[in-house]
């Protein structure tokens, strides 16, 4: 009897997959390439609200948003780690370009995006930085914390739902009523979680499953209900990252790394790097005629 294939592989293990496919190539005539991509990847000209942007997966999409040459306002509730984060990305772009007029725009804004009144202060005050143009929008902040579901803490129960629905919620609205108010297209992607299709184990998350559920059908929903004024709404499902998030848990019990691992088919967490080309698409104009998908980046953890 053959050993059960290790996770990460699937490819080498199984001879027929490998059979079935040509060992050699037809050679191809070499295509001189100006551009290294589509011009319709960029993100020149537009203005990107990310909140939760001072660290973990809102900081690298940043960073491929500012890349793909946005202009970005880095929203968290740690407003040092916010500014610290706006500088460092200012002086890596200057580290790595040289052409001054493309200097991007790079803001930096405290604000709780679980009250509704702090986010529309915050975003009035990002309108005013960036010379009243915004049209795109990614939902970093979040939170996941795990108590049986019998015990869990009330109070705790209605902040996680109050940061995770209730500030995307929040931010797509402001961004909603502004664009509709000015007549202009946009883009939103709310950073879900694969707990928003599957329930994980061991560890015990269900209001952070649940809040992941609600975050990916509002996308859904506000989809429909705002692709009339030319706004598209979409979703990334990661599944486990390492960041701090993670690494905290991790701390406290070691011993998920490796049944998360396990359970992961390629064989291994995500780096936050992991997702810089979904959010950049899903926020570019390649994806034009895409909206209300979800797109899982979970190393085919959600497949098995
Ligand atoms: N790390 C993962 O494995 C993973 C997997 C799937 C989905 N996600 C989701 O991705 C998002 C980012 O996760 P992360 O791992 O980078 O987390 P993180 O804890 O490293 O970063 C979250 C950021 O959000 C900010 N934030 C938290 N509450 C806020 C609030 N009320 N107002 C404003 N800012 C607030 C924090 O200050 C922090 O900078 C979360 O929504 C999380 O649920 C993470």
């Amino acid at each position: 009897m053959s050993e059960a294939p290790k996770p990460g592989s699937y490819a080498q293990t199984d001879p027929t997959i490998v059979a079935s496919y040509p060992t050699t190539l037809p050679s191809a005539t070499p295509v001189s390439r100006k551009k290294p991509t589509l011009a319709s990847f960029s993100l020149e000209g537009k203005t990107a609200v990310i909140t939760g942007g001072a660290r973990g997966l809102g900081y690298v999409m940043t960073q491929a948003l500012v890349e793909s040459g946005a202009d970005v306002a880095i929203v968290d509730l740690n407003g040092d780690e916010a500014a610290k984060a706006a500088s460092r990305l200012l002086e890596q772009w200057k580290s790595e370009n040289t052409d001054a007029d493309k200097l991007p725009v790079i803001t930096s804004h405290k604000a709780d995006v679980s009250n509704a009144a702090d986010v529309d202060r915050v975003f009035a005050e990002i309108l005013a930085a960036h010379n009243n143009h915004v049209d795109t929008l990614v939902t970093s902040a979040g939170l996941c914390e795990n108590f049986p579901a019998e015990q869990y803490p009330p109070d705790r129960l209605q902040y996680i739902m109050s940061v995770n629905v209730n500030g995307t919620y929040y931010f797509a609205a402001a961004l909603a009523k502004h664009l509709i108010a000015v007549k202009k297209p946009g883009s939103m992607v709310f950073i879900g979680s694969m707990s928003g299709a599957i329930v994980n184990i061991p560890q015990p998350q269900a209001p952070y499953n649940a809040s992941k559920a609600a975050v990916r059908h509002l996308a859904s929903s506000f989809a429909v209900e705002w692709a009339q004024y030319g706004i598209r709404v979409n979703c990334i499902s990661p599944g486990y990252m390492l960041t701090d998030l993670t690494k905290r848990i991790l701390e406290e019990r070691p011993e998920l790394g490796e049944k998360w691992r396990s359970l992961t088919p390629v064989g291994r967490m995500g780096d936050p790097k992991d997702l810089m080309g979904a959010v950049v698409y899903l926020s570019s104009d390649a994806a034009g005629f895409v909206t209300g998908a979800e797109l899982r980046v979970d190393g085919g953890y959600t497949v098995t």
